[in-house]
């Protein structure tokens, strides 16, 4: 478990081993017995980039239903379409899901609930870049803010739990993945004194793009990591899943600069991984790897932490995080989802 690897997550975190996993190391192929005959797998942002791949790498292991989470469901029945050419037999449905809005977060578990008996393995992959602030009035909740991508991601964890739990007639370990970025692994949360820890990412005089882009995904790391001591892995594995950097996805699609453009098509060209080779680290993070995965930062072996959650800094940023996003989502009853670990 990454709990136990405080004395590589420095080297871990430096550029130099990144580098090095991204060019001398091939993701491995998945073992041949795996299988999903019989299981239902959700993807979400799987309309293009590293969640279609995924799709795909999933759909040749033959489960019974796959799920594409899209926001647009045009694009997603394109993308299924697509899909179906190569796998005229699998059973693909897409459903919208929208992470700029807890309501749309909200009816996507709810029909999870109504109409699926299990859910096996979910990879929560929808994700942005975002380089511009931006603030999502929600109306009836309080606002969406920026930290939505981490807010919704804990949310719809939180409301998926009870269909990823085993039942009598399907009883292995429901699998949930999300997905992270190597950006997080050096990175550290300010200590916000008497503030929200929540509302120090709401600030657009802060706000510095894809720094915050790797915040929110440490806030995502803390936050499975204290999910995993939550529930118990006889229930529900959860892990974080790195796919790396990886080139031909949608993923800088705001950067509209020719210069920055030409610097990201170069450092993707060199050290960048092809998509569906990327994509098969999910099916490494949600199948083949097992119990020992339970809160970790995974690709296809288990790896360090950001090296800040093994200081005590880290551990009470994420004490924090966790009692002020139980505090954010309770709307949402999510304690209740919790109750059968608890
Ligand atoms: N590419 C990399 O080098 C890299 C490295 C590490 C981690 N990652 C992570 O991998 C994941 C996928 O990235 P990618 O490179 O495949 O990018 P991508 O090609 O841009 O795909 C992103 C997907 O997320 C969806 N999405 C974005 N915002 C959404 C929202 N509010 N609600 C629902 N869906 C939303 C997008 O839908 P639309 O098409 O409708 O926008 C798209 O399907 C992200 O979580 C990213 O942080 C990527």
């Amino acid at each position: 478990m990454s709990t136990q690897l405080k004395q590589q997550a420095s080297y871990e975190a430096t550029f130099f081993h990144n580098f090095w996993k991204q060019t001398l190391s091939r993701v491995p192929v998945i073992p041949p017995r795996t299988e999903l005959a019989g299981k239902t797998v959700l993807v979400t942002g799987a309309n293009v980039g590293l969640g279609f791949e995924a799709v795909r790498n999933f759909l040749r292991l033959r489960p019974s239903l796959v799920i594409m989470g899209v926001r647009s469901v045009d694009k997603g029945e394109a993308a299924a379409a697509a899909l179906l050419r190569e796998f005229p037999d699998a059973r693909i449905e897409v459903w919208e899901l929208d992470m700029e809005s807890f309501r749309s977060v909200q009816a996507f578990a709810a029909r999870a609930e109504r109409e699926l008996d299990r859910l096996h393995v979910a990879v929560l992959n929808a994700g942005l870049g975002k380089l511009k602030f931006e603030r999502v009035d929600e109306g009836g909740c309080r606002e969406v803010t920026i930290q939505v991508n981490y807010l919704a991601t804990a949310l719809l964890s939180f409301l998926l739990l009870p269909k990823l739990r085993p039942t009598t007639s399907s009883p292995e370990s429901g699998r949930l993945s999300i997905v992270n970025s190597g950006a997080s692994l050096g990175l550290s949360l300010e200590d916000p004194g008497d503030g929200r820890l929540l509302d120090s990412f709401d600030r657009p005089d802060k706000f510095d793009g894809l720094g915050q882009y790797g915040l929110s995904k440490l806030l995502v790391m803390m936050f499975v990591a204290k999910l995993a001591r939550t529930i118990n892995a006889e229930e529900v594995i959860v892990n974080c899943t790195d796919p790396g950097a990886t080139k031909g996805t949608a993923f800088f699609r705001d950067v509209n600069s020719r210069i920055m453009n030409i610097a990201l098509g170069a450092f993707m060209g060199l050290i960048g991984r092809r998509t569906e080779d990327a994509s098969r680290i999910y099916l490494h993070s949600s199948l083949v790897l097992g119990k020992e995965s339970h809160g970790s930062w995974t690709d296809w072996i288990i790896r360090a932490w950001p090296k800040t959650m093994y200081t005590d800094k880290g551990r009470q940023m994420g004490e924090r995080l966790w009692d002020e996003t139980l505090e954010e989502l309770k709307f949402a009853g999510v304690k209740e989802k919790l109750q059968k670990d608890l």
